[in-house]
């Protein structure tokens, strides 16, 4: 993401620090750092991101499928979101229909049964969307759908605004006989950008027609096909991630084994995808598929972390280990040839029949999710199983265990924190003192809790003062991952208090906390330097990476206590250090303050230069800041 916008932000908030400084006069603490003192490496892969579907990620979020419940599967017996329109024919009517849809994978249909012809305002069904169908002007939409009729005639598909009922796209298409599938375009006028609105299918001639999955998307990132929204593809970009940790968390186990995530049906045709209940109270359409993943990935130039289903869902359903879980075990070997195999393998075949040809490189598989919920104590006899099963076939992955094991080293560890800012200020030095020669770490999950639906500035230090933590340890903390990344702030759309990111329909904004992670994922380097802070200062945590190529030393500092701090920066080992120092700074009056739908902006990173940096200086940090200097050496 480029800063320079938030510049104009940045005399205001130095003069703040400044006279909060002078009112103060902190006691000045030493930060030294000796450049040849190098801890360690830092991580390639340290900071990436973790998903699933939770908050309307995917459908109603990422995914840029703008009607809900497309399949009508969502209920058997409700069309939800769906309104019958009687139009001039007040005897219209719509129901779900069992009887047979347009593929085995989606038996419910929707059945509109028109008595009375209306060519003036013509009956149909519609859609609310995702709280509504957002329109921009001149915009072309892309849609679809399936239908199968008694009657030939005309569907006209209209965007409808809610309180004018005006039409600001619309076009129309013949449907005669059987199930097939219907292309259109829709292109909006000059009407101003709104959200509230409706998709309508309207039928010119008496009879009766049967819709399944009605489709309309808007333009997406990249322009993909059943592809993602823009504006949250740029800010997850912006966050430089290095993998996508998916498809869960719980998403992955489903409550019952019959609800797991089952990649095999999320791939292929949408017509050929079931759709399934997730634990996250709500149907997913399965728009966001496993091939939709690496695409994901693709175009954040970034690898994938795959989580594979092992045998345990939500409600203390497992699987035995043994010839019951060889079955889960083939399917994740066949998930696995799916993302890596060559063409001439099943899997990598259907691969490139979905449209990717190209092999996909993998490097971590996680076993499973949070199996220390498995009361039965199953995950040592799961982890082995598939550790052996993998390992057989694929001798050079990484297989990640979701919860420490006694019976075999796994080669990495996945760690869930959910805290307060307060709990991980106090364990900011949890890793400092781990064995090197047990398991990597990976922080799969983790955040600090303190704001709804998005976290609050108290939550981005708390979170930046973590991140200092596993970045001096990232030797040994080889990925971490925020979560949950994205939350749709309507009403009912959030299951999980405290989202990185949060959005509508028509727009999105970054957290706080987003934007910590935005700051510290850009600027690590490739080194941990040694570094130690001499005198007292309560919450203040300290972060100190280089790039052996560049040179640049990048010093982090959060000061997550109420009145400034000084710090003098004490460089040994830098024959020469730049006058001009870049400060990125993200700061703000108090904890309680954060980001909104409405005020995505009170705080963004504000970027300035340090004009007089060298191997020795005094900064000063505002009260309730967070901060990145940058010095170029040489
Ligand atoms: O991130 C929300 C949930 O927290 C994840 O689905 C689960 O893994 C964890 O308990």
């Amino acid at each position: 993401m480029n800063f320079n916008f938030r510049k104009q932000f940045a005399s205001l908030t130095l003069l703040f620090a400044a006279t909060a400084a002078i009112s103060q006069s902190p006691q000045p603490v030493t930060l030294s750092a000796d450049l040849h003192q190098v801890k360690g490496s830092v991580s390639p892969t340290l900071y990436g991101i973790m998903t699933e579907e939770i908050n309307f990620s995917y459908d109603g979020g990422l995914y840029a499928e703008l009607v809900r419940n497309r399949t009508f599967q969502d209920n058997n017996n409700n069309p939800q979101h769906w309104f019958i329109h009687e139009g001039a024919a007040p005897d219209a009517t719509m129901q779900i229909d069992h009887t047979a849809g347009p593929s085995a994978a989606l038996p419910l249909s929707l059945k509109l049964t028109v008595p009375t012809a209306s060519t003036k305002d013509a009956p149909g069904i519609e859609n609310e969307g995702f709280w509504g169908i957002p329109i921009r002007p001149k915009t072309k939409y892309t849609g679809s759908f399936y239908a199968k009729t008694d009657s030939a005639g005309p569907i006209t598909i209209s965007i409808v605004n809610n309180e004018s009922a005006k039409v600001l796209a619309s076009t129309q298409t013949a449907i005669s006989g059987d199930w097939k599938k219907y292309d259109f375009t829709l292109t909006s006028g000059v009407a101003p950008v709104s959200a509230n609105n409706r998709i309508r299918l309207a039928a010119g001639k008496t009879g009766t027609v049967w819709f399944s999955l009605i489709s309309l998307f808007p333009p997406t990132y990249h322009d993909r096909v059943n592809g993602n929204r823009p504006d949250l593809m740029e800010k997850l970009a912006a966050m430089k991630p290095t993998f996508l940790r998916f498809p869960g968390g719980n998403y992955l186990e489903g409550d019952h084994i019959n609800e797991r995530y089952e990649w095999k049906k999320t791939i292929g045709s949408l017509v050929d995808r079931p759709t399934h209940p997730s634990p996250w109270r709500y149907h997913s359409s399965d728009g966001m598929g496993l091939l939709e993943f690496l695409y994901w990935c693709e175009d954040l130039k970034i690898q994938p972390v795959l989580a594979v289903y092992a045998g345990y869902s939500m409600r203390q359903e497992f699987v035995k280990p043994g010839p019951d879980l060889d079955p889960y075990l083939a399917d994740a070997l066949d998930e696995i040839e799916y993302v890596t195999g060559s063409t001439a393998t099943k899997w990598g075949a259907q691969r490139a029949k979905d449209g990717h040809p190209a092999p996909f490189k993998l490097t971590y598989v996680e076993i499973g999710n949070e199996d220390w919920f498995d009361k039965s104590g199953s995950y040592e006899g799961r982890y082995a199983q598939y550790y052996k099963g993998i390992k057989a076939k694929y001798p050079e992955l990484q297989l990640i265990a979701t919860m420490p094991l006694k019976e075999m080293k796994p080669d990495v560890v996945d760690d869930h924190y959910y805290r307060t800012a307060k709990q991980f200020y106090d364990d900011v030095h949890h890793y400092d003192n781990i064995d090197r020669n047990g398991p990597k770490i990976f922080v799969g999950e983790w955040a600090t809790r303190e704001g709804t639906p998005t976290p609050n500035f108290g939550s981005a230090l708390g979170d930046a003062a973590w991140m200092t933590g596993m970045e001096k340890n990232s030797d040994l903390v080889i990925m971490a991952g925020y979560a949950p990344l994205l939350v749709n702030v309507n009403p009912g759309g959030m299951q999980w208090e405290t989202d990185l990111i949060g959005y509508d329909v028509l727009t999105s904004y970054g957290s706080p906390a987003y934007y910590a992670q935005v700051m510290f994922d850009g600027h690590v380097g490739d080194q941990i330097i040694t570094a130690k802070l001499d005198g007292t200062a309560p919450r203040l945590f300290y972060s100190v990476t280089r790039s052996s190529t560049s040179g640049t030393v990048y010093l982090k500092l959060v000061n997550a206590a109420s009145s400034p701090q000084s710090v003098t920066i004490d460089l040994q080992g830098a024959p020469t250090v730049s006058k001009a120092a870049k400060l990125i700074s993200l700061s703000a009056k108090t904890p309680a303050a954060t980001n909104s739908i409405t005020a995505p902006n009170n705080i963004v990173p504000v970027e300035s230069t340090i004009a007089t940096a060298s191997s020795h200086f005094t900064h000063t940090l505002p009260a309730y800041s967070i901060q990145i200097i940058e010095l170029k050496t040489k």
